[in-house]
């Protein structure tokens, strides 16, 4: 028996597909997020950025807006990281903060939630649980959980409703009893509707934890689906993923993923109801790189011709060949259609051309027309039992969205 979902975590998965951002005093130097601890950078040192920290291009509606346009309905920013340094006003906990910092003296996270809500983005939080900075951390740990705690406490009671939660950082110490429950009891008390998330890293992916986390993650890999079958909860499945290899702002990253491997990535997470947290990096003045920016506007373009699918739609019974799958809203199917060549391309430059006969299996239901969403072109179908076999035409001239959806309507 597959457990049915509570309210809160159906509606995340049918936000599908999210923004990561880490930003942080680390932004500054332009080399990730980790760069204290793989430099070794001495304490005295690293408070220098302290001072720097302005953040004049920290644009949260700004930010919002491009989250909306790229197509992510959540964002989820790292209000504290290893570094111990909080964007938000933590009320006199820490003055390690946004607002404590001479060159900026503004509550960041306070400007995030106003400018999501403006959007009608949903506003997550990033919080570590690993801290380099505050001492208590390694000296006197009930001590550092009740300042995590309080910390928590502050997100959960000063910022309207929130969507979640991500912890990051529980497997710094792998033995330790973290008190999980007491944690997730402030949050449930403050924020009932909100989601609960705790990285289990890249060692431990998709594994299920704590009774009240809301979503299992697969840090940067692709998701393997869930066995929810004898669940005690259903819980969600969420991918984080880098548009380059370091979540932090690196300025020497050049890996720079395709387009096209995110557009796969994104649908790849669908394929198994997997919501995808697509990572930026903001420079160090809380500006978004203008070649992050771009990467994503090509996924809003994508999912504005092909993708309106991926928020509603859940995997079903249908399957098809090699990478081809189908999803259904319950009413509709949407079959997910890769490797389509461009039509005359072949005349002009070196193309695959996989266009053809798309079978799909399993299919209930009597099909009454097939057509591709971006251009509304009806496809030529037959449908034998419970196979359907789908005449697919390449991308038209001038057009190449990598994945192509056809949706399918049934009598
Ligand atoms: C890792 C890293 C961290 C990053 C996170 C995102 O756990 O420690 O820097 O924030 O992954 O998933």
């Amino acid at each position: 028996m597959i457990p049915v979902p509570e309210k809160r975590v159906a509606a995340f998965e049918k936000l599908g597909f999210g923004m990561f951002i880490h930003f942080g005093l680390y932004s500054q130097l332009g080399k990730g997020e980790w760069i204290k601890h793989f430099e070794n950078i001495p304490d005295e040192k690293y408070n220098e950025l302290f001072y720097t920290f302005s953040a004049k291009n920290f644009d949260a509606r700004e930010i919002a807006k491009t989250a909306k346009a790229a197509g992510m309905k959540y964002i989820t920013l790292t209000t504290r990281h290893h570094e111990g340094f909080s964007l938000y006003d933590t009320r006199g906990l820490s003055d390690y903060d946004a607002p404590h910092a001479p060159a900026c003296r503004r509550d960041l996270i306070k400007e995030f939630v106003e400018g999501c809500n403006e959007e009608g983005v949903v506003p997550m939080f990033y919080h570590t649980t690993l801290d380099w900075h505050e001492k208590s951390f390694n000296d006197d740990f009930p001590a550092y959980l009740q300042y995590l705690r309080d910390s928590v406490e502050v997100l959960c009671t000063n910022y309207g409703k929130i969507g979640g939660l991500w912890f990051d950082g529980n497997w710094s110490k792998p033995g330790a009893d973290w008190e999980e429950d007491k944690l997730y009891a402030v949050i449930r008390k403050h924020q009932p509707d909100a989601i609960i998330v705790n990285n289990t890293g890249l060692g431990a992916r998709g594994k299920v934890g704590n009774k009240e986390i809301d979503s299992v993650t697969y840090e940067q890999g692709r998701p393997e689906p869930l066995d929810r079958d004898g669940m005690e909860k259903y819980v969600a499945a969420e991918m984080c993923y880098t548009l380059n290899d370091h979540w932090g702002c690196g300025h020497g990253d050049l890996n720079y993923k395709s387009p096209a491997g995110l557009i796969e990535t994104l649908c790849a997470c669908r394929k198994i109801g997997a919501n995808l947290l697509l990572n930026v990096g903001p420079d160090g003045d809380g500006s978004i790189l203008p070649i992050q920016k771009q990467l994503l506007m090509c996924m809003g373009s994508w999912i504005g011709a092909c993708g309106e699918s991926i928020y509603e739609s859940k995997p079903c019974g249908i399957k098809g060949d090699g990478k081809n799958f189908a999803l259904t809203d319950g009413k509709k199917a949407y079959l997910y259609i890769h490797d389509l060549g461009v039509n005359g391309l072949a005349k002009v430059s070196v193309c695959g051309d996989g266009e053809g006969i798309k079978r799909f299996y399993n299919v209930e239901g009597k099909v009454k027309s097939v057509r591709y969403t971006d251009n509304g072109e009806t496809l030529d179908f037959l449908q034998k039992q419970d196979d359907l076999y789908v005449y697919a035409p390449p991308f038209p001239y001038g057009t190449n969205y990598v994945v192509r959806v056809a949706e399918v309507e049934f009598e």
